[in-house]
């Protein structure tokens, strides 16, 4: 059976890496953000800024062709500003809030709508952190983001076994520490705002980081045996 795979944050790092592998594995991709790389006959670009609420309230996922398994990754996110309680932009927490938790919720209550009678398997990962579990300082945003995330996932989970949908999937999975822009802003950032900087400085010197082409793969093994996971959250890194 194809499928189609809907993927938030396509344009760089995981996100990239997982639209990579799912088109070179003959899945139909539909890429979910601001800009957009990829040329290929079977990936779709929609150009939407998943922080504006706007974008968010009218959102609706393009048609995939009749009897697809359909795959939705929530991969888009950000860390946000990386500073102490005290010194933070409301503007820029409640953008960051947007993006890193209504955004997958949002996608996650639109995509069971909109294909959850018609389609024969829907499967939803969401995107999390080990920081959803391990409080840092200067990361508020995003500890409380990706926290929000796994319980969304659990709850969600909850749901579709009350409701007895056993066709429809839910996982959150932490991909372990990526180089990625995201990383690159992590050893940019100030160790005023962010006490363990230095620590992501030497995990970059000691070789400790993975790059998303390698990590890509395994996502997607994960995804493909999703039923099979009796916990909501998975750590590629245990
Ligand atoms: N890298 C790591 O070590 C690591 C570790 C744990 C968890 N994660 C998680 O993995 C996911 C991907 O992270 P990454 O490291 O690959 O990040 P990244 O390299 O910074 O890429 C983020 C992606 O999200 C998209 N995005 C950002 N803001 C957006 C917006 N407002 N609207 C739509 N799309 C937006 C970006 O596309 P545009 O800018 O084109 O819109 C980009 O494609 C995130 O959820 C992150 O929390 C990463």
């Amino acid at each position: 059976m194809n499928q189609t795979v809907y993927i938030t944050g396509t344009s760089k790092g995981i996100g990239a890496a997982l639209a990579d592998y799912y088109l070179k594995t003959g899945s139909d991709v539909v890429g979910i953000a601001r800009s957009h790389k990829h040329q290929h006959p079977y990936y779709t670009g929609l150009q939407v800024d998943l922080s504006d609420e706007h974008a968010l309230q009218n959102f609706e996922f393009p048609d995939p062709k009749p009897g697809h398994r359909l795959v939705l990754i929530n991969n888009a996110g950000a860390l946000g500003p990386m500073h102490h309680a005290g010194n933070l932009n409301p503007t820029e927490i409640l953008s960051s809030f947007r993006l890193n938790i209504s955004a997958p919720l949002i996608l996650i209550n639109r995509f069971i709508a909109q294909f959850g009678t018609s389609f024969p398997e829907l499967k939803i990962l969401n995107m999390s952190s080990g920081a959803g579990v391990h409080p840092y300082d200067g990361w508020s945003i995003y500890c409380a983001s990706k926290a929000a995330v796994n319980m969304l996932t659990e709850v969600v989970r909850a749901e579709l076994s009350v409701a007895s949908k056993t066709h429809i999937h839910c996982l959150a999975l932490a991909p372990g520490i990526i180089e990625t822009d995201m990383q690159h802003q992590i050893r940019a950032s100030s160790p005023q705002g962010f006490s363990l900087q230095p620590l992501f400085v030497e995990f970059k010197e000691t070789g400790k980081l993975r790059m998303p082409a390698d990590v890509a793969p395994e996502i997607a093994q994960v995804i493909s045996q999703m039923d099979t996971y009796a916990q909501a959250f998975v750590d590629l890194r245990v």
